[in-house]
């Protein structure tokens, strides 16, 4: 049988606002309970410095993404409780009712010790499974003692949903790496439930995958699932070929898997974002305000801003992206004093050595930078390392000339589509690493290699002559595929796949 061999960009889906994804939810989802799961929790309470409580929202694209939908949607939202104030915001099941001040449905959060943690998110999780699925070439780390962490808590997660779900019909939404084996743990405890799973990260060729001691066991784990979403028909097709090797399970056509009565759907799914709402946001005074500030406050008017925007991983291409800057003031003395190179990134994972020591790099290199090539105004790299207000965030958007986006290898990358939403002022260009989901989607995007220093500095200097009315028209044509294509489509095509209810409510 072969598997699937196209390669083409998605179809548009029919849904593009929550009105429009709420008549689908109430057509497939119908009196079924609505059941997502994800490591990170949308809404996090911590204590501040004058002991008060706060509540605020996550930043990261999945949790924004996924909140969106879950305002359309309704239901329960199983997170780990990760605030220093958790607790106090929640109920004594770990429940409350959010976005706080206009709730639309209820955040369950899960409590995990220090070494639960430890061994799931920064080990496992994130120290084997994260390498192993990115092309980045740090080596993964797999210890038993993660492992064990990391199937405990995926089974606490799974008690977390069956006590939420009880006999109920349910449709269980899980998120992600941090959860390979939930999906089989919630088909044995929860039958009357319907599993669907994204995999937000790249699914790796087979070969690098076995090298994982416990392939099997993630890949029985996640054949659970009646639908296994990624990014690209490439992730799909490298799954179904790891899985149709698994007992019992065979391809039933190029994107299912069978094993007697049990099937898998794996297929394309690519993510999004609210594309109206982050060009409303972008487009409003208050962002304006916001990019004054930000030019005065880091020395910003008159020069050639390049922007990367991204949380600090060695996956995102960050310290490869300060390389090609430092190529470019090198050979190109004309951009000394006009570049300015903006990294806004909030720090995560800094338990992990790997990350620690890209922290390190990272400052050595600015340093290094700015030590030869400042001027007496201004440096010409700027680190913003920390958690930006989404306010902010619009504003960096919308003062960049360019903003670029390394990755070495990226599911899909929504910093890409943000930009693009941000930017209904016709200006702004877009340089994407080819190595991206988002590239693959985004056919008409410039795409580079991120890997290749000397290349890469020559494409920031050719763009930084004044772009033209064609740059200008392929960021319009960019921006109208990310609208056509935003958060509401990507769930909506996702719940297409569940079958309506038998009595239709
Ligand atoms: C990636 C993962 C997400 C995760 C995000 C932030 O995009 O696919 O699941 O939420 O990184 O990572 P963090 O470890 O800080 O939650």
């Amino acid at each position: 049988m072969p598997l699937i061999t196209s390669t083409s960009a998605p179809e548009s889906s029919p849904v593009r606002t929550r009105e429009e994804l709420q008549d689908l939810v109430r057509e497939r989802v119908g009196g079924r309970l609505f059941v997502s799961v994800s490591n990170r929790e949308p809404f996090v309470h911590s204590r501040g410095a004058d002991g008060s409580v706060q509540v605020r929202a996550a930043v990261g694209g999945l949790t924004l993404a996924l909140n969106s939908a879950m305002r359309a949607v309704g239901g329960v939202w199983v997170a780990h409780g990760s605030g220093d104030a958790d607790r106090e915001g929640a109920d004594e099941r770990g429940r409350l009712r959010v976005p706080p001040g206009d709730p639309a449905y209820v955040l369950q959060r899960v409590w995990l010790g220090r070494a639960e943690h430890d061994g799931y998110y920064n080990g496992f999780a994130n120290q084997a499974l994260w390498p192993l699925c990115h092309t980045a070439y740090t080596k993964p780390v797999f210890r038993n003692a993660h492992w064990d962490a990391y199937r405990s808590v995926n089974a606490k997660f799974a008690d977390a949903v069956s006590e939420v779900v009880g006999d109920r019909e349910a449709i269980v939404f899980i998120q992600d790496y941090h959860f390979g084996l939930l999906p089989a743990m919630v088909r044995a405890r929860c039958p009357r439930a319907i599993c669907l799973h994204f995999w937000h990260i790249p699914w790796p060729l087979a070969d690098i995958f076995s090298i994982c001691p416990w392939a099997g066991e993630l890949l029985d784990g996640l054949l659970g699932n009646d639908v296994l979403g990624v990014h690209t028909p490439q992730y799909a097709q490298r799954f179904l070929e790891a899985a149709r090797t698994r007992p019992g399970w065979k391809l039933a056509d190029d994107r299912t898997l069978e094993n007697g009565e049990r099937r898998t759907l794996v297929r394309e799914f690519p993510i999004s974002v609210d594309f109206d709402a982050i060009s409303a946001s972008a487009s409003s005074a208050e962002c304006d305000a916001a990019v004054e500030r930000l030019r005065e406050r880091y020395g910003l008017a008159g020069k050639f801003v390049v922007l990367g925007l991204d949380r600090i991983d060695y996956t995102k291409g960050v310290l490869e992206r300060l390389e090609a800057i430092e190529c470019l003031l090198e050979r190109h003395p004309a951009m000394r004093g006009r570049l300015a190179y903006l990294h806004a990134g909030a720090p995560s994972r800094t338990d992990i050595p790997t990350y620690r020591a890209l922290h390190n790099a990272m400052d050595r290199a600015e340093a290094r930078i700015n030590g030869k090539y400042a001027t007496a105004e201004a440096n010409p790299v700027v680190t913003i390392k920390r958690h930006l207000h989404v306010s902010e965030v619009m504003a960096l958007y919308r003062l960049a000339d360019v903003c670029v986006v390394s990755s070495l290898e990226d599911g899909m990358n929504l910093v890409a589509k943000e930009f693009l939403a941000a930017r209904d002022d016709g200006g702004g260009r877009l340089l994407l690493s080819e190595f991206t989901g988002a590239a693959w989607e985004l056919r008409e995007a410039e795409t580079f290699n991120p890997f290749a220093t000397d290349e890469f500095a020559d494409r920031l200097f050719a763009m930084s002559r004044a772009g033209t009315a064609l740059d200008s028209e392929r960021m319009q044509r960019l921006r109208a595929q990310v609208r056509a294509n935003n958060i509401y489509g990507w769930i909506g095509k996702i719940l297409e796949t569940v079958p309506p209810r038998r009595d239709g409510n």
